[in-house]
C-alpha cells in the first residue's frame, strides 16, 4: 500500500537530507566525547558543536553563542526553565493553548506557590491579545506561550506579546516547537528572553537533541535542574556558574547535535521561507479541497487565514468517531496522521474539540499536491461509507 505521512506535527518524516550520514559520521569516524579529551578528534567534535550553536544563533538572530544550550528535547527546556527560574510567589500568564510540555511542569510548580493564568483564545485558537495587560499583576515575572498550536496550526502573534513583555517589563519564553526552522523567528526584535526548540520537527533534525537560548538576565537568575559533570573546572564539587556550561552536565548527545547541524545546513541552503511557502500551500490546497467537498460532517478547527497559521489542519468529524477515521485513513490507505487530544487537552477545551480530539493531517517539506489529493480523497470515501 502507498505510504503518506502526514504527522509531521509530531515529528517530521523524512529528516532533512544529510542527517542521517552526519550521525553515522559521527558514530563510524568521531565517536569522542567533547570537553574531555585533549586530542584532535575531541576538538573536531568541539567545533562541530560550536559550530551548530552558531547555526541557531544565525536562525534565531541571537547573539549570544554561550547561551545556547543543549537539551534532549524542548520537553526537558520548558522544565529546565519553569522548575530553574520561577519561584514561590511568582506568577505567570500563559496562552489557553498550550501543550503539556509547558503545562504540565507549570502545574508541578503550582504545588511550590507558582501561580499561572491562561490568556483566553477564541474558538479558532486565537489568542485574545487585548486581554493580556489586564490579567498582568504585581508578581507577574513572565509571559510563557507556544508559537504556533500543534493542534490546529493557529499561530500567537509573537511580536504583540512580545511588545507588551517588553513594556511591562515582564520576560518573554516561547515554545518554538512547532515554527523553529519553518517560521522566522527574531529574538531580538521580538524581545523575546528565553526561545525553547526541539529538533526534530521542522528543523528536520533527528530525536533526541533540543534545547534553548537564553537571555544574561535569565540565565543568571536560573538555578540548574541537572548538575555534574561538564568537563571544566573539574577540581571544584560545585556547578560551574558559566555558560555553557551551567547547564549543560553529563555527556551530550553528540551524534544528535551532528544531525542537527546537518539539517540546519540544509535549512541554510533551501532557505525556511521556500520550505514554509511550499508547506502553505499544500496546506491552502487541502482545506480548500476539503471545504469544496461541503460535507456538513466536516469541521475546520483553527483559522481559514493562511497568515495566522501553519501547516498542521485539524479536523472535527462530526458524528464520527475521529479514532476510527484516523485509524482508517491509516489501515485503508496508508496516510499518518494523529488522533485525540495531542497533548493539550486546555487548546481542545478552547476550540471546543473536548473530549472527542480532533484528527490532525500536518504537513512537511516532502509532502506534495499529490498527498493532498490522495488524502482528500480518501477522507470522502471515509464518509460516504
Ligand atoms: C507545541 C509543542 N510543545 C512541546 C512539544 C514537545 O516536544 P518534544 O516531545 O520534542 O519535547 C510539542 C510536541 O508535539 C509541541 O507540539
Amino acid at each position: 500500500m502507498k505510504r503518506v505521512y502526514l504527522d509531521n506535527g509530531s515529528t517530521s518524516f523524512p529528516k532533512a537530507p544529510g542527517v542521517s550520514d552526519a550521525v553515522k559520521n559521527f558514530m563510524d569516524n568521531v565517536g569522542t566525547n567533547v570537553n574531555r579529551g585533549g586530542y584532535e578528534e575531541a576538538y573536531a567534535a568541539e567545533d562541530i558543536i560550536i559550530e551548530t550553536r552558531e547555526k541557531l544563533c544565525k536562525l534565531f538572530h541571537f547573539d549570544k553563542l554561550r547561551n545556547v544550550i543543549f537539551t534532549p528535547s524542548i520537553t526537558y527546556s520548558l522544565n529546565y526553565i519553569i522548575k530553574g527560574y520561577l519561584r514561590p510567589g511568582d506568577h505567570v500568564l500563559v496562552s489557553s493553548m498550550e501543550h503539556n510540555a509547558m503545562m504540565r511542569p507549570l502545574q508541578q510548580v503550582k504545588q511550590l506557590g507558582v501561580e499561572f493564568d491562561r490568556i483566553p483564545c477564541t474558538r479558532d485558537g486565537e489568542l485574545m491579545v487585548d486581554k493580556i495587560e489586564e490579567m498582568i499583576r504585581p508578581n507577574t515575572k513572565a509571559i510563557m506561550m507556544l508559537h504556533a498550536s500543534n493542534v490546529c496550526g493557529t499561530v500567537m502573534p509573537l511580536q504583540e506579546v512580545g511588545d507588551i513583555c517588553h513594556k511591562h517589563n515582564l520576560k518573554f519564553i516561547v515554545d518554538a516547537a512547532q515554527t523553529a526552522g519553518s517560521f522566522p523567528i527574531n529574538i531580538e526584535q521580538m524581545h523575546i528572553d528565553v526561545l525553547a526548540f526541539t529538533g526534530h520537527k521542522s528543523l528536520l533534525g533527528p530525536q533526541g537533541i533540543g534545547g534553548f537560548l537564553v537571555s544574561d538576565e535569565v540565565a543568571h537568575e536560573m538555578i540548574p535542574l541537572v548538575t555534574g559533570g561538564t568537563g571544566s573546572v573539574s577540581d571544584s564539587e560545585f556547578q560551574p556558574e558559566f555558560m555553557p556550561d551551567k547547564f549543560e552536565s553529563g555527556t551530550q548527545n553528540i551524534p544528535g547535535i551532528y544531525g542537527l547541524r546537518a539539517a540546519l545546513c540544509y535549512l541554510e541552503e533551501t532557505g525556511i521561507e521556500n520550505i514554509h511557502a511550499h508547506e502553505m500551500e499544500l496546506c491552502k490546497a487541502f482545506i480548500e479541497k476539503i471545504d469544496a467537498l461541503q460535507n456538513e460532517k466536516i469541521r475546520l478547527v483553527g483559522v481559514r487565514d493562511m497568515n495566522k497559521r501553519g501547516p498542521v489542519v485539524s479536523f472535527d468529524f462530526i458524528g464520527e468517531d475521529n479514532a476510527e477515521v484516523s485509524f482508517k485513513l491509516d489501515s485503508e490507505y496508508g496516510i499518518s496522521t494523529r488522533c485525540g487530544m495531542h497533548c493539550a487537552p486546555n487548546a481542545h477545551k478552547t476550540l471546543e474539540t473536548y473530549p472527542q480530539g480532533t484528527v490532525r493531517f500536518a504537513f512537511g517539506f516532502k509532502n506534495t499536491m499529490e498527498d493532498v489529493d490522495y488524502a482528500v480523497q480518501a477522507i470522502q470515501k471515509i464518509l460516504q461509507k
